[in-house]
């Protein structure tokens, strides 16, 4: 009955789905990897160990698990068949952890080959084990028949305990693409780094909080109420929020419900933005009456819980503001090189203003791309050099600052006229410019002609010269805000409205 009684060789069978399958990109190697591992996961596998040799040595990488393993029956039917659907085959979760199934096109097997030329797969399932050979080489010269393909295959009587699944990828050919521990670890923490029935170890070390590229803090307290607490979190680099943010409330070393903000979330001096850079675990020893019975949640009125909440609350609270104060310090100091020489040309009062302005700008934009920001202060200082525009502005900032709804509007009012205004000027300043060009190309145009051009319009030389030499900054301008439809100003008016509720809380 077992196709596989003795042992032979094995073959591929394809699913007509099958495309691009050794061609499948990653974005990198440690991403290549990361499927063998949300292979494990999908085998309900508890551990899974990794192991990345040193660079440049002829070592093999190996993932071992202690998952369900694979009989000779599922290696044939289930591993090779390609691009077959695993959760058609076994549904949406897993048999016996319920988790929810990563597999999707059945060709996440062959990201081991994009590192290596030899890919040896042994599992135990029911006492018996199997080894599988594949060989890069032998698929790539027979890509359009891989069916045909053998591919050597042992099955044996396995040792007693033994269980898994073992891939060994070795003859490794992408050294300039070598997986690093640290990377691994990294692409691999949002993931699984606080997954409580899932231990992934690297190079022998369990994944961790600290494994967020960011600012790690740790510290411990005995509450009150709630007895000893440690709480372990990274704040992370701007730039790669963690997935699942937030912090998980482990009590007696298990997991109650999702990852929280500890009302961070509410908080309205943390943009969310930020708040959703917080990644970590907070721990307690003994107390878990305010813990629900089916372990989902926390009774959130119950003392305990009020207790610690304010205490990873102010705890992380505190390092988000000093982080945040960092980042736009950092950010400003960056912005103002870049347009230092702009401010030196204003006035003694307005340059003080437009390094205010400047700054209130950073705290409304906070999270949006640096490109972004930049250009919006390149057109805030447009306004602030404009004289029209000046009286908005002082205007603006005598309103009392005591009535936060109302400063807040009248920015809000000022930045739709603001940003429609400018955008518009650009861009007709750019037809003109054209028009301009077009003229001066033409042969038959005389000196005069170009001067009666410019007569009215000299705004094309004085401080606007330096817009005219930097058409760039102008076709961006009117890129970035998109004045063509009207669709992107109210997507900028939600923005800016938003922005400016932060702002109101922030004076
Ligand atoms: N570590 C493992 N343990 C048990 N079974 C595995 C393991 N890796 C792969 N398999 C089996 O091989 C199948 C194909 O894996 P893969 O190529 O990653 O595609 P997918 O995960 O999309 O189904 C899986 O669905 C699973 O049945
Ligand atoms: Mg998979």
């Amino acid at each position: 009955m077992d196709c596989f009684a003795m042992s032979g060789d094995a073959h591929f069978s394809v699913n007509t789905r099958l495309t691009r399958l050794l061609g499948e990109t990653y974005r990198s190697s440690e991403a290549a990897l990361k499927e063998l591992v949300d292979n494990a996961w999908d085998a309900d596998a508890r551990n899974v160990w990794i192991i990345l040799p040193l660079p440049m040595t002829s070592e093999a990488i190996v993932v071992r698990d202690d998952g369900s393993g694979m009989t000779s029956l599922e290696m044939q039917n289930e591993y090779l068949n390609i691009a077959s659907d695993k959760r058609a085959r076994t549904g949406e979760r897993t048999p016996s952890m319920k988790r929810r199934v990563k597999g999707r096109k059945g060709i996440g097997k062959f990201a081991g080959l994009s590192l290596a030329n030899r890919m040896d797969v042994t599992a135990v399932a029911r006492g018996r084990r199997c080894s599988l050979t594949i060989d890069k080489i032998a698929l790539t010269e027979n890509e359009n028949d891989l069916e045909s393909v053998p591919l050597p295959f042992i099955e044996e009587e396995a040792a007693s305990g033994e269980i898994g699944t073992t891939i060994v990828l070795s003859d490794l050919d992408n050294r300039l693409n070598f997986p690093t521990a640290d990377r691994f670890r990294e692409v691999l923490v949002h993931e699984y780094g606080r997954e409580e029935s899932f231990k992934v170890f690297v190079n022998d070390v369990q994944l961790s909080v600290e494994d967020v590229p960011g600012v790690s803090k740790q510290v411990e307290e005995v509450l009150g109420e709630s007895g000893a607490v440690r709480l372990h979190f990274t704040i992370a680099d701007g730039k790669k929020a963690p997935e699942s943010p937030g912090i998980v409330l482990k009590v007696a070393g298990k997991v109650v419900g999702r990852p929280m903000l500890f009302g961070l979330d509410d908080d309205e001096e943390i943009p969310l933005k930020l708040s959703k850079r917080v990644y970590g675990e907070v721990e307690l020893e003994g107390n878990d009456h305010f813990v629900t019975a089916d372990w989902g949640g926390v009774i959130e009125n119950s003392k305990a819980f009020q207790e610690i909440q304010a205490y990873v609350r102010s705890i992380v609270k505190q390092e988000l503001q000093e982080t945040h104060a960092r980042d736009m310090s950092l950010q400003l100091a960056r912005l103002k090189r870049q347009i230092d020489l702009r401010l030196q040309q204003l006035p003694e009062h307005r340059r003080r203003y437009a390094e205010e302005a400047l700054s209130r700008i950073l705290r409304r934009f906070y999270g949006e791309s640096e490109d972004r920001i930049s250009t919006i202060a390149e057109v805030a200082l447009d306004a602030i050099e404009h004289d029209a525009y000046w009286a908005v502005l002082e205007r603006i900032n005598t309103t009392s600052r005591g009535d936060v709804g109302s400063f807040a509007e009248a920015l809000e009012q000022f930045g739709l006229v603001e940003l429609s205004a400018m955008a518009a000027q650009a861009k007709r300043r750019l037809e003109f410019l054209d028009f301009l060009d077009e003229l001066i190309q033409n042969d038959a145009t005389l000196e005069q002609n170009v001067h009666k051009a410019l007569e009215t319009n000299l705004w094309v030389f004085g401080r606007q010269f330096a817009t005219m030499a930097s058409n760039a900054t102008l076709k961006s301008i009117i890129a970035s805000y998109g004045i063509r439809n009207s669709q992107a100003i109210v997507r900028r008016s939600a923005q800016i409205s938003c922005c400016s509720r932060i702002l109101a809380t922030a004076t």
